[in-house]
């Protein structure tokens, strides 16, 4: 019979990665938590209008990539794409917005897109975000682009840069948009099929098609950087000099709009060289319209999602190194040794130490082979003669250095080493 596969697009994470998933996810808590964020946990799926009016129905997402199915009453779900949408709407149900503001969330989880699948790209992938509401102060752009600089500095991440770019207030964006689509009409045979039909629906990701002869044709058009109101570009220069006063560099890309229609004023992505097609890492920026346009109140927030896969993929280019220790292989044999270490292997996990014995092992000689293939720091042997004596030794499995060591009260006497080494 043919073995059930798992789905295109949807990778198993396994052991062998996941001490680096770990690093990844508890740095990432730790950024978080020391910039004052608080985690959320968002439902995997929602009402699929949620996506629809934030993210934007003509977006690519909306347009083509969400998982979306009818319920069994006929309600149209979608898993979640994305986690603004979600945390905006847990925002408003549960009435945030009558505690004092501002408060911050983050979240880490699984995000789900019909995308088609290549390297850093996936149909179920990760994201660890962040959202910050209730300060339309450029301090709080400034305070979500520092965290994701400063974690991904710390993880060592590879050739990163981050390019940033003001869309503007909404009426900036709706007097910017008539210059921009005249003067793609004008050159409309240059442009890409995708590209035509979006003049008319979402004119400003035409900016940023990745097709040459499109990009070509993009180069003299007017910018939105150079027709934003006064109170934008304020609000752009003082996030700019913010960043320059926390040191953390960045290059102003005009073309940058992203994928998703709530922004407003600063948006942003770190990119790296080290990615390939795939090359951002991390995106965001602001979206002050998004909780009135969800029904709630109008707050106005910052956020970004950083790819866990594709940090993953960095990091495996920088730190191979990483697994899962265990500290102590059991190797009991012989009748009363084998008993003495089915209690001793419980008293060592008990005083938290991690410990494990292969219990189709019988002799000392087959121990020895399984704990060196286990890559325990050390084995302790426990055989008959052992228990008779009240002793175990302890073999060093590197050095194979070796101590007699009492059998009372060793699980408190290993604890006693380990934890003040
Ligand atoms: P996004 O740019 O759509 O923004 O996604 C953020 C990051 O998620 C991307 O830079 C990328 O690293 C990762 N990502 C997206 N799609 C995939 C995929 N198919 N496979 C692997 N990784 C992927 C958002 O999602 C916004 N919600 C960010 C935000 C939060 N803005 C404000 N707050």
């Amino acid at each position: 019979m043919d073995s059930i596969k798992g789905i295109k697009g949807v990778k198993d994470i396994l052991p062998e990665e996941t001490p680096r998933w770990r690093l990844i996810e508890d740095t990432a808590r730790r950024w978080a938590l020391c910039y004052g964020y608080q985690e959320i946990r968002i439902p995997l799926f929602e009402l699929t209008a949620l996506f629809a009016r934030s993210i934007g129905s003509a977006t690519d997402i909306v347009e083509k990539e969400m998982y979306t199915f009818p319920d069994r009453d006929g309600t149209s779900l979608t898993l979640r794409p994305e986690g603004t949408a979600g945390t905006v709407r847990a925002f408003i149900e549960h009435n945030r917005a009558a505690d004092p503001l501002p408060q911050k969330y983050f979240y880490i989880g699984p995000m789900f897109r019909h995308e088609r699948p290549q390297a850093g790209r996936l149909r179920q992938f990760h994201q660890f975000g962040v959202e910050s509401f209730g300060t339309s102060d450029p301090r709080a752009d400034i305070e979500v682009i520092a965290l994701l600089w400063r974690l991904l500095s710390d993880l060592a991440l590879p050739d990163l840069t981050l390019e940033i770019n003001s869309l503007g207030s909404s009426e900036d964006r709706a007097a910017y948009k008539p210059l921009l689509r005249s003067f793609l009409l004008q050159q409309e045979s240059r442009f890409c099929e995708n590209c035509r039909r979006r003049m008319d629906t979402n004119p400003l990701r035409v900016l940023d098609c990745k097709v040459p002869d499109c990009r070509a044709a993009t180069e003299s058009a007017p910018r939105l950087m150079d027709h934003l109101s006064p109170e934008a570009r304020v609000h752009f220069d003082q996030v700019l000099s913010g960043l320059c006063a926390l040191d953390v560099p960045y290059q102003l890309n005009p073309r940058l709009v992203r994928g998703l229609d709530y922004y407003c004023l600063t948006s942003f992505e770190i990119t790296s060289s080290h990615l390939g097609a795939q090359n951002a890492v991390g995106a965001g920026g602001r979206y002050d319209g998004l909780v009135e346009t969800l029904g709630g109140p109008s707050v106005p927030a910052v956020g970004f999602a950083v790819g866990l896969e594709r940090i993953s993929l960095m990091l495996q280019k920088t730190s191979t190194a990483l697994r899962d220790e265990c500290l102590y292989y059991v190797a009991a044999f012989g009748e009363a040794g084998v008993k003495c270490g089915l209690v001793l292997l419980d008293e060592l996990r008990k005083a938290g130490l991690s410990a494990q014995c292969d219990y189709r092992s019988s002799s000392l000689k087959s121990h020895l082979r399984q704990a060196d293939r286990s890559k325990c720091r050390f084995a302790i042997l426990l055989g008959d003669d052992e228990v008779a004596r009240g002793t175990v030794i302890l073999r060093n499995l590197e050095s194979k250095a070796q101590e007699a060591l009492p059998l009372s009260g060793l699980a408190s006497l290993l604890r006693a080493r380990t934890f003040s080494a």
